[in-house]
């Protein structure tokens, strides 16, 4: 499974990937938003420290613009994945940027057939938001499994990237499920490393290695 990093913050990006755990990073408007920087600088710094894809998503609702700033984005590495919002006109864009062999991630999907329709659109990508499923009290979980087994059943080649993910159980049940991708916030990331039981372990062996020194 791989596993994306969900932040801008160029920090984060690299204490990530010196784990060994950034297989692509995402980014969208709120988390360039945070950052310092103008909005290419920003993606062109992402794009020369991870080795793998990285999502920066336009601005315009509207095809032409969605297609124009898309062609603007791609120029800037050979990582860029261009984020399109799932409307009907981010469709029209998806359809003729994958004509032109950029690469697409469609975001802000919430059903499986907004799915179905990225992936016949020819997205490389389709984001379902699970955690802003769950905070309406729906199953956001249950939405990833009706992709997954859709596009099993006609084989299609997008990826689905488990995305707005909110905590550890997020991850483990993408997994479960057999998602291709979980794009993960880094204070999440680093929940997953981490076990009281671990630290109670290491406690214990610190605390006999000190009583074997002072013997
Ligand atoms: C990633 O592609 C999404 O933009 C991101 O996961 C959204 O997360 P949020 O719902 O926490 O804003």
């Amino acid at each position: 499974m791989k596993f994306f990093i969900d932040t801008a913050n160029i920090d984060e990006i690299k204490d990530a990937n010196s784990m060994g755990m950034v297989d692509g990073v995402t980014t969208n408007p709120s988390l360039i938003a945070r950052e310092d920087g103008e909005f290419k600088d920003i993606i062109k710094e992402i794009c020369e420290v991870v080795d793998g894809p990285v999502s920066a998503e336009v601005i315009s609702l509207e095809y032409e613009g969605m297609v124009s700033e898309a062609r603007e984005l791609a120029k800037i590495s050979d990582n860029i994945v261009v984020k399109i919002p799932m409307t009907i006109e981010g469709l029209k864009a998806v359809r003729t940027l994958s004509g032109e062999g950029i690469k697409t991630n469609v975001t802000l999907i919430f059903s499986a057939l907004q799915a179905l329709m990225a992936a016949k659109a020819g997205a490389t990508y389709a984001s379902p938001f699970v955690g802003r499923l769950d905070d309406l009290s729906e199953d956001g979980m249950g939405l990833i499994e009706e992709i997954v087994d859709i596009y099993g059943n006609y084989g299609y080649t997008t990826e689905v990237i488990v995305a707005s993910i909110r905590n550890p159980l997020h991850v483990l049940n993408s997994a479960l499920i057999g998602a291709d991708i979980a794009t993960i916030p880094y204070k999440v990331l680093k929940a997953l490393a981490s076990h009281h039981m671990t630290d109670k372990g290491i406690a214990a062996f610190m605390a006999d290695w000190k009583k074997k020194e002072n013997k």
